[in-house]
């Protein structure tokens, strides 16, 4: 190392990332106290916040200070406004409102601090991990936090991808319904079937009505590592279960879709991918070191990874797109006619 660089070297970064975890706690006890409501109704100060969220002006500017120096909310010459993405998901009332999934990780919260141990002392892996103790109830609370954010994605691969000229559609691990009822909405010729776990797709039946789509859209209850797929498809989605699974099974998974298409069918996957240099981004590293807690033999998978196994399956024209920046990618491929 040269001396110039030696010399930019010093314990900012790392000072910032040992305390992370005191960033997300901020935004958990917002959330909490309905802080960022609270600046958009009107309790935009520490005096009136403090008297809202019924705490101490010390300890509501504690946190407001906290949250201005995250980017979460900001002063504007007497009072704090929210910022954007604040604005639009961290708002209750609002149509866009995120807070169940933005939430989602936070039961984890205690077991994080033994990570340690856990990677040291695993319990057994399973094949699908937490889904082992799946519940209707469960799945309720789980999709209600997915759903908030899923129907955005649901809308975004609507104008991403082009399916007036399809007729049927499966949706593996497809949750709440949310890709299936916006595509369903949007391509009046389409049906779709949501294949989830048995404890789940009664949840989807649930999104299904009240989305009025019931004509189009159905659901099939079923373990996507172990049972047959919908037939007479020509569109399969798979979106954000990738790192829940290991190479093996994701490579298996994909190979039953493909033989279960339509000549012509095609599909897309979308998942938390890790660039091909493996550098980023962090959510895919989050999120497959997560199935240390779930007990699953998941982890993360490259854009690279994914390409393999669309090839494998016998795809041809993969592509790969960005979908949600940071977040997640879209890989997609079609099968020959
Ligand atoms: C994070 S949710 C995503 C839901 C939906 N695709 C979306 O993007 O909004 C993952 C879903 O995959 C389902 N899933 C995971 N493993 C599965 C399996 N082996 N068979 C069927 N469904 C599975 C889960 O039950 C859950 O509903």
């Amino acid at each position: 190392m040269t001396e110039k660089a030696k010399s930019k070297v010093d314990t900012v970064r790392l000072q910032n990332m040992s305390r992370a975890f005191i960033e997300s706690a901020s935004m958990f006890a917002a959330i909490d106290l309905e802080l960022f409501t609270a600046v958009e109704n009107g309790s935009n100060t520490v005096e009136k916040f403090a008297v809202h969220a019924e705490i101490s002006e010390v300890n509501a500017e504690r946190l407001m200070t906290m949250c201005a120096t995250a980017g979460l909310i900001s002063w504007a010459d007497d009072h704090y406004i929210n910022a954007d993405d604040v604005q639009r998901f961290l708002v209750k009332g609002e149509k866009s409102y995120a807070g169940p999934w933005l939430t989602f990780t936070r039961p984890g919260w205690s077991n994080w601090g033994n990570l340690t141990e856990k990677l040291k002392n695993p319990d057994e892996a399973t094949v699908i991990g937490s889904y082992e103790t799946m519940t209707v109830d469960y799945a309720r609370t789980y999709h209600e936090a997915t759903s908030s954010i899923g129907f955005g994605a649901g809308r975004r691969f609507n104008k991403q991808v082009d399916l007036s000229r399809r007729t049927k559609m499966m949706d593996l691990g497809g949750g709440s319904g949310a890709y299936s009822i916006v595509a369903a909405q949007n391509n009046p010729n389409l049906s779709a079937v949501v294949f989830d776990l048995p404890p789940v797709v009664v949840v989807t039946q649930d999104f299904i009505e009240k989305n009025g789509v019931a004509d189009q859209v159905s659901t099939q209850g079923g373990d996507f590592t172990k049972n047959d797929f919908p037939q007479n498809c020509d569109v399969a989605v798979m979106a954000s279960n990738l790192p829940q699974y290991n190479r093996e099974i994701i490579n298996q998974v994909i190979q039953k879709a493909f033989d279960a298409l339509l000549p012509g069918g095609e599909m897309h996957l979308i998942g938390e991918m890790l660039d091909d240099d493996r550098k980023g981004p962090m959510d895919a590293a989050i999120w497959g070191l997560m199935e240390v807690m779930s007990n699953s033999t998941g982890l993360a998978h490259s854009r690279k990874d994914c390409v393999q196994y669309f090839k494998q399956a016998g795809f041809e024209k993969i592509e790969v797109h960005e979908f949600i920046p940071d977040i997640l990618v879209r890989v997609t491929g079609a099968k020959p006619k």
